[in-house]
């Protein structure tokens, strides 16, 4: 069968892509996830733009299989246990309620998993044997490879580094229920806390981002604002690239990757947030791992990563 199907779903959109043996990507679409607070109805709009997108090139028989990617995804039950930032509470096992919808078999694995298959097999990290991807978006999420191997560890759940705790002493609540983890920092909401927190904390600050009503400030104002030169807005990205280089020189320590790879909305800021990363990385990293590691972005256009990265796992099903 010529063709395989790579879901990406995100807290905010879906996105579907028909990919061919070479890794094209033939046709695509996306939906809302967020407007969705029942699983079953976002499950029948997927299913739709799924048979739609098929019919657009070919027909159902053609298609090998689905793998798609969620936060929280588990690859060994293909469900979703527990996802802070998706609309769905309980246990959903989504491979099989897709399943049963297109009668197509689904695969399924972590989001950010299925990022790092992408990049390993079309992108940034292509010929690497040992790197990690972190994705920087509504969440933060990573897919560790070590020896040429996707990490799942003992219950499919390995690499959930975006709740490693990176602050102990008054640490900020995170959507996993516990304190100080490092997504409430590093992800593009946490991003706009630290603005918010910024902002109150030192009223006589000037900056652009005042004409903003603090509870709307988004991480895209902060990246505008910095563009623009604001010196605030500046500091918040240092402060979020300060964080996320501690981290990272932990995660070195942990499986000594090749290259760490970003992915993902915020990394779009580009050097704002690189610049800051890499300086705090070094910094923070024992002797022996200093100045080897590279830091990457995704070389692949936005999302493509990880529909290709799940389209990868649909190849593979039955
Ligand atoms: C979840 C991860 C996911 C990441 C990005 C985190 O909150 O725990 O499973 O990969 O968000 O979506
Ligand atoms: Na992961
Ligand atoms: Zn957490």
């Amino acid at each position: 069968k010529p063709y395989a199907i790579g879901v990406d779903v995100g807290g905010t959109n879906t996105v579907v892509g028909i990919v061919d043996k070479r890794g094209q990507i033939l046709i695509n679409g996306s939906i809302k996830t967020a407007k969705h607070t029942e699983v079953e109805n976002y499950l029948d709009e997927l299913t739709k733009l799924i048979d739609e997108l098929i019919s657009k090139i070919t027909t159902k028989d053609q298609i090998k299989g689905i793998g798609a990617g969620t936060p929280n995804g588990n690859y060994f039950t293909g469900s979703i246990e527990f996802a802070p930032n998706l609309p769905w509470k309980g246990v959903i096992p989504f491979a099989q309620m897709l399943e049963d919808r297109t009668g197509i078999p689904v695969a399924l694995t972590n989001d950010a998993n299925a990022a790092a298959i992408g990049e390993m097999t079309y992108g940034a990290a292509r010929g690497m044997k040992d790197f990690i991807v972190i994705t920087l978006g509504t969440g933060v999420g990573s897919g560790i490879v070590v020896n040429g191997q996707m990490v799942y560890g003992n219950d499919g759940f390995a690499g959930e580094l975006g709740h490693t705790i990176v602050r102990r002493e008054n640490g900020r609540v995170c959507g996993c229920g516990r304190h100080g983890c490092l997504e409430a920092y590093a992800s593009a909401t946490g991003l706009a806390r630290t603005a918010r927190e910024i902002l109150e904390k030192r009223p006589d600050a000037k900056t652009i981002l005042r004409d903003i009503p603090a509870e709307e400030i988004t991480s895209k104002d902060v990246f505008d604002a910095a563009m623009e030169g604001d010196e605030i807005a500046k500091e918040i990205f240092e402060y979020t690239g300060k964080i996320l280089g501690e981290s990272f020189a932990d995660f070195v320590a942990f499986s000594s990757p090749e290259a760490i790879i970003l992915f993902g909305g915020l990394s779009k800021a580009g050097d704002l947030i690189m610049d800051p990363i890499r300086k705090s990385m070094e910094e923070n990293l024992l002797p022996i791992f200093q100045n080897k590691v590279k830091l990457l972005f995704s070389e692949l256009k936005e999302s493509d990563a990880a529909v290709l990265g799940a389209s990868a796992l649909g190849w593979e099903v039955r």
